[in-house]
């Protein structure tokens, strides 16, 4: 206050000369405030201020000052602001008259208002944001907006203070015209990644007392630039991957990261191996780093890889890593079996152990799927031996037999120990080669063969066969006839054998009633070296042909002689006049020997028994039968076709001799023969009755034999009955009369002489004539003579 009336004072002084009166307020004064003692300034009395009705005048200030006429001062009549009222100018002035009446008379006033620091500085926005990349280099500026004092000099804006000042300065720049640039210097590089968003204030500070402040945010977003490389995650990794693995399996992930804001941390992923196959085998996902496989893994190939990966950013920022690939083995390789070498035959005979062949196996896979194991088919004679790892020799394990087995199909098989197991296999065909080591063999023990007498020289018989087991050459048999006699002949005269056929083919014709059977002995002999053979006993059985006629022996039959048998007038029915004797040198069938009465004088007379050829009455002879009787009688054999011969029996009925010679008058005679002869036939009767009764001993015996034979013959159910005649037999098989051999009448003397005549004392007479003495009897007479009548001994004179 002693500074404010200090200065009106002065001002009071200094205007009076000129009635010019001033006063200095500060602004915002309230309302009444005191301007100042304009009375008392003027020099004017307080009466005069009323009586002269003193006013102020003004055009515009009178809402700001009144007058007080009876104090004689100006009062604040309205607040005042000095911004309002001057705003920038610096001298902020009220002018206004105070005009006074009766005088009129007028006075100047200037009320000069003073600026008090009322106003604080402002920013008219309360906010600025930047958007500033991190790139952006020191020392560029951002121009910031001033803030507004509106008070003026000291009241006015001071100066600016920016916090916090890391990464800015604050410059200000005082232009010409008064006013202040505000800048933001950037003096530290911004970097997105360890702060993207700056909060800065910045504070305006006026000089006014008390100091007034105005601030305003500014907000930085810090933009990205691309000034981080991408990163992997690790410097190396590992994986594994089992060997065919479908394509795309995913083996492995890579992760790289980049600080930067996208798009500049976009990350392209790429493998880089400039060298072998890793870029035909995998493959890497280009935006997330999977690596997944684009071809065949196969571990026999390829047991690890080493796989380079980059990371590359958009900016072209790159980092790099590894990434090793194990390969796991999986069992997909089968064993190989190699044959190194192999005899494809082997001699039967070859000695146990024997290395037929070599094999080598191997494995492409490794650990248990490599590990291989060998062996052999069943039943087969061979033995799989393992030399050393992976070697294999194939060995003969027991003895070889050719003849058993030619072949054998020998398949190795080989499997790894893996899980599955793969397994492969090889089948070797091993042939065995013959060795001799079979005799041939017959089919039989013993052959018998039959052949029917009569044949044609050459003819064969029948055929032996030998087998031999061995092989082509050793198998080859040859059929040889072993040297041997029969009957003190050489075998070879009666049969030969053909060497390569075995047939028997017979050399000559055989006659049965001469040879029945012979034997011999064949070998058959193989073709190899040394060469083996057999043998076997062949015997060949002849036949019977029905080749022979019956032969009669009585009644001999001659040319010229008459053989009578005497009947007596007196006989009775059933009476055996003779019997007709036949043989048959044949056997069986075609011996067994039939008669028949062919012709007859008076076939009402005789009979002749069928079987035993006996001729006998079969009625009363009566005196009127003729002396003379002819019979005819016919002897068969059984054979097919059946052979015969016929026999004249004469038989004369008469009681006695004269008679009959009456009767058989044509009868030949020859008178010195018959002289001659009586005395032989007296001899011969006696030799003959002594050998009759030998004979007739004989004759019973076998008679009885043959008897009780023919009875079991008869009854047995065999369907050919061999028959023979009671008193034949051809036990010795030589087609000649046995020596034990009775006819019931054999007579072979030379009966050339004998005309006689016989008395038989018991009934039977016989008569015989035989002029000339014929061959039909030859047979007989070079066996034993016999002579023999069963009742009655025949005697010739
Ligand atoms: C061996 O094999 C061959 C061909 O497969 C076959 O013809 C032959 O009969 C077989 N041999 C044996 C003894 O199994
Ligand atoms: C015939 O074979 C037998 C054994 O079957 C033998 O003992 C005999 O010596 C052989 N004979 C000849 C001549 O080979």
């Amino acid at each position: 206050m002693e500074w404010r009336v200090l200065t009106l004072f002065s001002v009071v002084v200094l205007d009076s000369v000129i009635a010019r009166i001033s006063y200095s307020i500060p602004e915002e004064m309230p309302r009444g405030s005191l301007v100042g003692y304009i009375a008392q300034d003027l020099g004017l009395e307080i009466k005069r201020f009323i009586s002269g009705k003193a006013r102020i005048y003004s055009r515009n200030t009178e809402e700001y000052m009144e007058l007080n006429r009876e104090r004689g001062v100006i009062l604040v009549k309205e607040r005042i602001d000095r911004e309002a009222l001057c705003a920038e100018t610096t001298v902020c002035a009220l002018d206004f008259q105070i005009i006074l009446e009766n005088p009129m008379e007028f006075y100047t006033v200037t009320v000069q208002i003073t600026d008090i620091n009322d106003n604080a500085p402002t920013f008219e926005k309360s906010e600025m944001t930047f958007r500033i990349s991190e790139s952006a280099v020191t020392e560029t500026k951002f121009v910031l907006e001033r803030a507004v004092d509106h008070d003026v000099e000291m009241n006015g804006v001071q100066r600016y203070e920016l916090i916090p000042m890391d990464n800015f300065v604050l410059k200000v720049h005082n232009k010409a015209d008064g006013n202040k640039n505000v800048e933001m210097v950037l003096q530290k590089p911004l970097d997105r990644e360890k702060q993207e968003q700056i909060n800065l204030v910045l504070t305006a500070v006026d000089g006014g007392e008390p100091q007034m402040s105005g601030t305003m945010q500014i907000f930085i977003t810090v933009l990205d630039a691309n000034d981080n490389a991408p990163v992997f995650t690790q410097k190396t990794y590992k994986a594994t991957v089992t060997e065919n693995s479908a394509i795309d399996t995913v083996v492995a992930a890579v992760t790289a990261t980049d600080a930067d804001e996208a798009p500049n941390s976009k990350i392209t992923y790429s493998i880089t191996n400039m060298q072998g196959n890793v870029r035909n085998i995998f493959k890497v996902n280009l935006e997330n780093g999977d690596v997944s496989l684009l071809g065949n893994i196969d571990f026999e190939k390829n047991k690890r890889f080493q796989i380079n990966i980059g990371a590359t950013d958009d900016g072209g920022l790159t980092d790099f890593c590894e990434l090793i690939v194990d390969v796991l083995d999986i069992n997909d390789n089968k064993p190989e079996i190699n044959i190194m070498s192999k005899s494809n035959v082997i001699s039967e005979d070859a000695e146990l152990n024997t290395v037929v062949t070599m094999i080598n196996t191997e494995d492409r896979d490794s650990g248990e799927n490599g590990n291989i194991k060998c062996y052999l088919n069943e039943n087969v004679p061979f033995i799989l031996k393992s030399s050393t790892e992976n070697f294999y020799s194939l060995l003969t394990d027991s003895e070889l037999d050719r003849e058993r087995a030619s072949e054998y199909n020998i398949t190795v098989t080989c499997s790894d120990e893996g899980v599955p197991s793969l397994s492969s296999s090889v089948t070797l065909t091993l042939q065995i080669s013959d060795v001799n080591d079979n005799a041939p063999v017959f089919e039989r023990s013993s052959y018998e063969a039959y052949i029917v007498e009569n044949n044609t020289p050459g003819l064969s018989i029948f055929t032996v066969k030998a087998t031999d087991a061995d092989w082509n050459q050793n198998a080859r048999v040859s059929y040889i006839l072993e040297d041997s006699s029969v009957n003190g002949v050489p075998v070879s005269s009666y049969v030969s054998v053909s060497a390569d056929s075995g047939v028997i083919h017979a050399v000559r014709s055989f006659d049965y009633e001469q040879i029945k059977d012979f034997h011999f002995r064949i070998k058959a002999q193989d073709g190899g070296s040394p060469p083996l053979s057999n043998n076997v006993t062949v015997k060949i059985l002849i036949q019977d042909q029905n080749d022979n006629p019956p032969q009669v022996l009585y009644p001999v039959q001659t040319g010229g002689s008459v053989v009578a048998e005497m009947v007596p007038r007196s006989a009775d029915v059933g009476y055996l006049v003779t019997k007709v004797v036949a043989v048959d040198v044949d056997s069986g069938q075609n011996a067994w020997l039939s008669y028949k009465l062919q012709k007859a004088t008076d076939r009402a007379l005789f009979e002749v028994g069928l079987q035993n050829g006996e001729i006998r009455t079969i009625r009363q002879v009566t005196d009127k039968d003729a002396v003379k009787q002819r019979l005819t009688v016919i002897v068969e054999d059984n054979g097919q076709p059946s052979r015969s011969a016929t026999v004249i029996v004469n038989v004369a009925v008469a009681d006695s001799f004269p008679e009959v010679l009456s009767e058989f008058t044509d009868f030949p005679h020859d008178k010195e023969y018959n002289d001659n002869l009586t005395f032989y036939l007296v001899l011969a009767l006696a030799v003959v009755s002594f050998l009759f009764i030998t004979c007739l001993v004989v004759i019973i015996s076998v008679k009885i034999y043959r008897w009780r034979q023919s009875r079991i013959l008869y009854h047995s159910s065999l369907p050919v009955i061999p028959y023979y005649p009671p008193r034949y037999s051809d036990t010795l098989g030589t087609g000649t009369l046995p020596h034990v051999y009775n006819y019931e009448v054999c007579r072979t003397t030379d009966s050339r002489k004998s005309d006689n005549k016989f008395g038989g004392a018991g009934g039977q007479n016989v008569l015989i004539m035989d002029p000339s003495s014929t061959g039909t009897m030859q047979r007989i007479q070079s066996e034993k003579n016999i002579l023999d009548e069963p009742d009655s001994p025949l005697e010739v004179s």
